[in-house]
């Protein structure tokens, strides 16, 4: 009977380990290929103009778009996530010096990566929001563009990407967007422009910039990775809605809440918000609280 029982559960260990392996090795086979595919997608052309008044909101909103949280303050480049369950994942160094972008990377190499998350090869870029980028105007993303193409150069060079079994888990379990490219209208074009004032359609134009961890709804969730916090509810049924517009701009410049909540700019980037106009925070606060 003992040794019955010793056998059934022996068979079941050994059921479970077989499980568990064939699991971890559908998410490693399945983020691989999701790693290889390659996008064919339709160019659209973006022309850039480069006169000192664009430069400087290019450099804005360099900030305001996050940019600088995941390719450091320089853009050279830097690790920003390093747990070897997680991944090692690098924002490339996006000047033109040692480690960083080829010397023949041109204006059609950038509209692959904003609009599309795609690298030259047509692969998916891993967890560069391009999916959010995508959405910017032509007139946004030709100031980006022209402003990072005129930095000076950094040499900053990193050791290959890697991705971890965790990861890899969470990607095939759909708790991280590793492929922003998998979640992009390829055949979408770019808005002309759109016109900065306190309004709704505004406010709605920025927030796609909060989407990646608030989610579409503006109503937050689960945390985006492991680690980090509840991500807050900001749409009109969260905190937002007892606050007046002068204490949410205080909020997204100060980091702290009219509760006395201090944010850290590393899980809400709020030194990304502090880079808005008092027109963009004036037309978030409008968006947000009308849905
Ligand atoms: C959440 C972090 C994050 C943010 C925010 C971010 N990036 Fe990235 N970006 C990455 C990572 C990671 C890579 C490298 C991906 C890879 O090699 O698979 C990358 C790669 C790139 C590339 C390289 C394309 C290539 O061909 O190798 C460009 C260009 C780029 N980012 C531009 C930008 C710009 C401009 C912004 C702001 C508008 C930005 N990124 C914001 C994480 C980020
Ligand atoms: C990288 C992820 C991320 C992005 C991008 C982001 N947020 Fe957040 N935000 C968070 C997280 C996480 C919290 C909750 C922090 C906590 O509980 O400590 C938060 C909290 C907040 C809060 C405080 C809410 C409360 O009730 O206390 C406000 C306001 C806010 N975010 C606004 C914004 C706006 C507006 C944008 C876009 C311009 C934005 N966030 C973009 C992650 C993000």
């Amino acid at each position: 009977m003992l040794k019955k029982i010793f056998l059934g559960l022996g068979a079941l260990l050994a059921l479970l380990i077989v499980g568990i392996s064939g699991f971890f090795a559908k998410a490693y086979f399945s983020t691989e290929s999701r790693r290889n595919t390659v996008y064919k997608v339709n160019l659209q052309p973006v022309s850039i103009t480069s006169d000192s008044a664009e430069l400087a909101y290019g450099n804005r909103l360099v900030t305001a778009k996050g940019c600088r949280d995941c390719h450091g303050d320089d853009l050279g480049g830097k690790v920003f996530i390093d747990d070897p369950k997680l991944a090692f994942l690098v924002g490339k160094n996006l000047t033109k010096g040692k480690g960083g972008l080829p010397e023949e990377h041109d204006i059609n190499d950038w509209v692959l990566a904003l609009k599309h998350g795609i690298r030259k090869d047509g692969k998916p870029l891993l967890l560069m929001p391009s999916h959010e980028y995508t959405l910017l105007s032509e007139q946004d993303m030709s100031a980006i563009i022209a402003y990072t193409q005129s930095l000076p150069r950094i040499d900053r060079e990193f050791p290959p990407q890697k991705i971890g079994f965790l990861g890899r888990i969470l990607t095939e379990i759909g708790k991280i967007d590793l492929f922003p490219a998998e979640m992009i209208d390829h055949n979408r074009t770019l808005l002309k422009e759109v016109k900065a004032e306190v309004s709704v359609e505004f406010g709605k134009y920025l927030s796609s910039g909060c989407q990646g961890c608030h989610r579409a709804n503006m109503k937050g969730g689960e945390p985006i990775a492991p680690g980090f916090p509840i991500v807050a509810d900001i749409s009109s049924t969260g905190n937002i809605a007892r606050w007046t517009e002068e204490q949410f701009l205080q909020t997204l410049r100060t980091g702290k809440t009219p509760e006395g909540k201090i944010l850290k700019p590393s899980e809400m980037p709020w030194n990304m918000t502090a880079a808005y106009t008092d027109t963009e925070l004036k037309a978030l606060y409008l968006y947000l609280r009308s849905i």
